[in-house]
């Protein structure tokens, strides 16, 4: 079984993330897929952001959620990471599922309602994955429980992976109550038998955020389902090698 490699927030080490550059960057790498965060405006438009503050990653301040789509494109999303990306904008989710189209990318929108809890997000989000025909190959993740819950609601078939950074007691049990089909958990909680066990019910474990190179071998011999990284080049590259048993 091969390891799959999600380029997360895009190839963010080297563009700004969760934009365009990133993605196109991701996608030239020969990423499997691409992971990105969604969030609504005040009008409602999914938009690709992590923070629920426009401050870190724009020359703005404030919430999202206070933003229409259309004042939120007057922001630069690009020019805090470097010179070279200025004046790159805040994409929208259509926008990335239009660019997305006829690339085989696997998409896992992770849906950011773990601190503001957006409204009819998980309907909006599923009506464009149906307009766009890429609910096949896409999986919806979050920190946030209810949000999976809401997905299978609209649409039990969803394939949807529960987020989580902190140890959980019976958390394969869990993930199934919440009709997941997977769990996606930080890197330093991923371990072997975390990984035999959820295989053994059917749950796959998918890791992040996986940078270094250790990290990524250790990821492989583990038969992880899938890493996040920033750098999607040297985890292909070093899965190749891994592969073709050079590096262990
Ligand atoms: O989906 C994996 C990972 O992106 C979750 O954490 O904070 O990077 O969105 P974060
Ligand atoms: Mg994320």
């Amino acid at each position: 079984m091969k390891t799959i490699i999600y380029a997360h927030r895009g190839a963010s080490k080297h563009a700004p993330e969760n934009t365009l550059p990133a993605f196109e960057l991701a996608y030239e790498s020969g990423a499997d897929g691409i992971e990105t965060d969604v969030q609504l405006t005040k009008d409602g438009i999914p938009i690709l952001f992590h923070d629920e503050t426009v401050r870190r990653t724009t020359n703005g301040t404030g919430f999202i959620q206070d933003y229409t789509f259309e004042q939120l494109q007057k922001l630069d999303a690009g020019a805090w990471f470097s010179k070279h990306y200025a004046n790159t904008r805040i994409m929208s989710l259509e926008q990335f599922l239009l660019w997305t189209t006829n690339k085989n990318l696997i998409l896992n929108l992770e849906l950011k309602t773990n601190i503001i809890s957006y409204k009819h997000i998980e309907q909006i989000v599923y009506d464009l994955l149906v307009k766009y025909d890429q609910l096949g190959h896409t999986v919806i993740s979050s920190f946030n429980p209810d949000s999976l819950l809401n997905m299978h609601q609209i649409d039990a078939t969803v394939t949807t992976a529960f987020l989580t950074s902190k140890k959980k007691v019976d958390l394969i049990n869990y993930t199934k109550r919440l009709g997941a089909k997977g769990i996606h958990i930080k890197n330093r909680l991923m371990n072997q038998s975390l990984i035999n066990k959820a295989k053994q019910e059917d749950i796959y474990v998918a890791t992040y955020t996986v940078n270094r190179v250790s990290q990524m071998m250790r990821c492989y011999h583990t038969g992880c389902h899938a890493i996040f990284t920033d750098l999607p080049y040297i985890a292909i590259e070093t899965r190749e090698l891994f592969e073709q048993d050079i590096i262990q």
